[in-house]
């Protein structure tokens, strides 16, 4: 599990895929992509980059679509703004635009076509070559307090095998989710995977686990993805190649049960509240929205 000290760890590079269309945040999202939409005061995929960073994987590959040249310029440098907040002497401000171009190795590599996320990271195969890799969804937002990367790269350089992160949810929300079918391992945090199924009626639902957005994937998966034929809505899926690994003999899947706080920062009821919890650990604005929030409460019981 733990690599020796001179060894290369196993998983180096992240790949966010981030060309989805966005439009369940229509019409914000008609001209600017919705991994850009602000979460307190850091655009969303930020967060996803700082958490891969976080997790020791420097090497960040966004896979990006139409509409998406403002994803490139958050993680770029910006001469004239740095040079008019060095003029102007604030470090504060500074730190914050040059945090965001700092943070890890960004590459960007357009999808081409948009044909589903299987599609999306199977066109990660050349940056990845023939290593592990994680992937970070754009829209779940693991809350940093609760890390959930490291344990799967564990898991993974533990097991030698696939990890997905999985949540339990209530029955009725399953069928917006990749759903697992497992068995208990002797981790009651790590569960084997039998099989997967995306988006399942609810009738047909193997267990109430749901896939959320963090994979550490192994470079078979290429392989798969390459003959993957369309799935649910018509797309290519990831959840459907990970059941072929899953119920085949070329490699085990497992999951880890994630129960930390998890954002759904592309669903418009969940960003407002993922900007109402992290703004009020935020130690800028956090006293002010706490106390607000308090009076607020209070008129809506009337
Ligand atoms: C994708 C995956 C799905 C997973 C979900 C997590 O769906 O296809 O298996 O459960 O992300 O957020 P999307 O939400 O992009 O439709």
């Amino acid at each position: 599990m733990v690599n020796s000290q001179n060894a290369k760890p196993q998983v180096t590079k992240a790949v966010i895929p981030a060309a989805g269309l966005g439009t369940r945040f229509l019409p914000a999202t008609k001209a600017m992509p919705k991994e850009m939409l602000p979460i307190v005061d850091k655009p969303a995929i930020q967060y996803v980059v700082e958490e891969a960073a976080a997790a020791g994987l420097q090497d960040v590959l966004i896979i990006t679509g139409r509409n998406k040249v403002n994803i490139t310029n958050h993680f770029d440098s910006v001469p004239e703004l740095e040079e008019a907040l060095e003029k102007k002497g604030d470090e504060k401000k500074l730190n914050r635009v040059h945090r965001a171009s700092d943070v890890a190795d960004v590459h960007m590599l357009r999808q081409g076509q948009p044909l589903g996320l299987g599609h999306a990271v199977g066109r990660a195969q050349q940056h990845v070559g023939e290593n592990s890799f994680a992937v970070l969804l754009g829209d779940d937002l693991i809350d940093e307090r609760d890390p959930l990367l490291p344990k799967m790269i564990a898991e993974h350089d533990a097991r030698q095998a696939t990890i997905i992160a999985l949540m339990e949810v209530p029955e009725e929300s399953i069928h917006l989710y990749g759903c697992a079918a497992t068995e208990a391992t002797d981790d009651p945090d790590v569960v084997r995977i039998t099989g997967l199924v995306e988006k399942p009626d609810p009738a047909d639902a193997p267990s109430n686990l749901a896939v959320i957005g963090r994979y550490v994937l192994r470079p078979e998966i290429f392989e798969i993805l390459a003959v993957q034929q369309p799935g649910r809505g018509g797309e290519i899926q990831l959840t459907d190649a990970l059941d072929t690994i899953a119920r085949g003999e070329s490699g085990e899947v497992y999951g880890v049960i994630f129960r930390g706080r998890r954002y759904d920062t592309g669903d418009k009821a969940d960003w407002i509240k993922a900007n109402v919890r992290l703004g009020v650990d935020n130690a800028e604005l956090g006293a002010d929205l706490r106390q607000w929030l308090i009076e607020f409460a209070d008129k809506l019981r009337g």
